[in-house]
């Protein structure tokens, strides 16, 4: 029987490179502390020119294509992003226009890291629903933006990339449960403070650097273990599954040791846990996106097995979403 289910994938990662030998140029850091405190060996620069929608173009491209579908088969268009082109208009509206996906609506989102779990929630409503038959998700991020290259507590820790599926009926794939939810009082934990319209922009916030991301790790790191552990588990029980039953574990990619830390929590095995955080560090909404499509492509997923993706990020925000490939 036909259910909504994730009918193609795509990503895109920028060629350029950053280690943590460059960054030790850069910073008072090293390799060594950032492989051990994170599991980030390298991340992704994007080129100075591209901004989030064009490496949301090449990610959505590639997962039209392996979806079979061609732009013009496109009805919606969410992206996800913390890292927009511009306030407005939104970043979907520009990659539609890129893409030429010319019958679809499109917005965007912004569930900042769990961003790209939220939109496939979204686009599963919009299949269920019967108004679109085809929805193009998007988490697509340029992080490296937004840190503060002269702060080591935080730009060691991203980097920038897109992924993208198309959710609509589906035969496989098909997304058998799910579950959202916010903690607002920890909004102050993970923020950009200036540039809104609590702080606009002004010479003042520019001296101070407060366009660039502010976060308190240790907090963030308990709080994200809790979360991503009990939103798992609450799609999971939502499933009627148990967590034994979990063949592939695919969480955003924050820290290397709050990953292990939920996998403990959950009783699921390091081999149950994609892991790609090495190569591309925290690429916020584009992590989950990114690493359910290489997951994918790896050959990580067999059919009838069971995927979890879970995430967690500013807000805070959680979620998780339940597959059965
Ligand atoms: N290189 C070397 N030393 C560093 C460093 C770096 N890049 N960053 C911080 N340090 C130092 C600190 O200054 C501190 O030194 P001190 O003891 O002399 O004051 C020491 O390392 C320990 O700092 P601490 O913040 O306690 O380290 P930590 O083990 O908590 O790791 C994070 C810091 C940021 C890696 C960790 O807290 C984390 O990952 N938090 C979650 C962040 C996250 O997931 N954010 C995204 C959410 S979507």
């Amino acid at each position: 029987m036909e259910s909504s289910g994730i009918l193609g994938l795509g990503c895109y990662l920028p060629a350029k490179k950053l280690t943590n030998k460059d960054l030790e140029k850069i910073v008072d850091t090293s390799d060594e502390w950032i492989m051990t405190r994170t599991g980030i060996k390298e991340r992704r620069i994007a080129p100075k020119e591209f901004a989030a929608s064009d490496m949301g173009v090449e990610a959505a491209k590639s997962a039209i294509k392996d979806a079979g579908l061609k732009p013009e088969d496109i009805d919606l268009i969410i992206v996800a992003t913390v890292t927009a082109d511009m306030a407005f208009p939104s970043t979907a509206c520009i990659i539609q226009d890129k893409i030429g996906a010319i019958n679809s609506a499109a917005f965007d989102i912004n569930a900042a890291c769990s961003g790209f779990v939220f939109g496939i929630v979204t686009a599963k409503q919009f299949v269920d629903s019967g108004l679109y038959k085809n929805v193009l998700v998007i988490g697509t991020e340029k992080m490296t933006n937004l840190v503060d290259w002269t702060d080591r507590s935080t730009c060691v820790l991203f980097g920038d990339g897109a992924g993208a599926c198309i959710v609509g009926k589906s035969k496989a794939r098909q997304i058998v449960s799910y579950f959202i939810g916010c903690d607002g009082s920890g909004s102050n934990l993970l923020r950009l403070p200036a540039g809104g319209s609590r702080t606009p922009t002004t010479e003042e916030t520019v001296k101070n650097k407060l366009h660039f991301l502010k976060m308190e790790g240790n907090e963030v790191f308990k709080l994200a273990v809790k979360v991503m552990a009990d939103a798992a588990n609450k799609a999971i029980t939502k499933a009627g599954l148990l967590c034994s039953e979990i063949n592939l574990l695919i969480p955003h990619q924050a820290n290397i040791r709050i990953l292990m830390a939920v996998a403990k929590k959950m009783g699921l095995p390091e081999e149950k846990i994609f892991l790609n955080i090495e190569k591309y560090g925290n690429m916020s909404s584009a992590s989950t996106a990114v690493a359910l499509a290489e997951a994918n492509r790896e050959q990580r997923i067999k059919k009838g097995d069971i995927v979890a993706l879970v995430a967690f990020g500013s807000g805070l925000t959680y979620g998780a979403v339940v597959i059965k490939w």
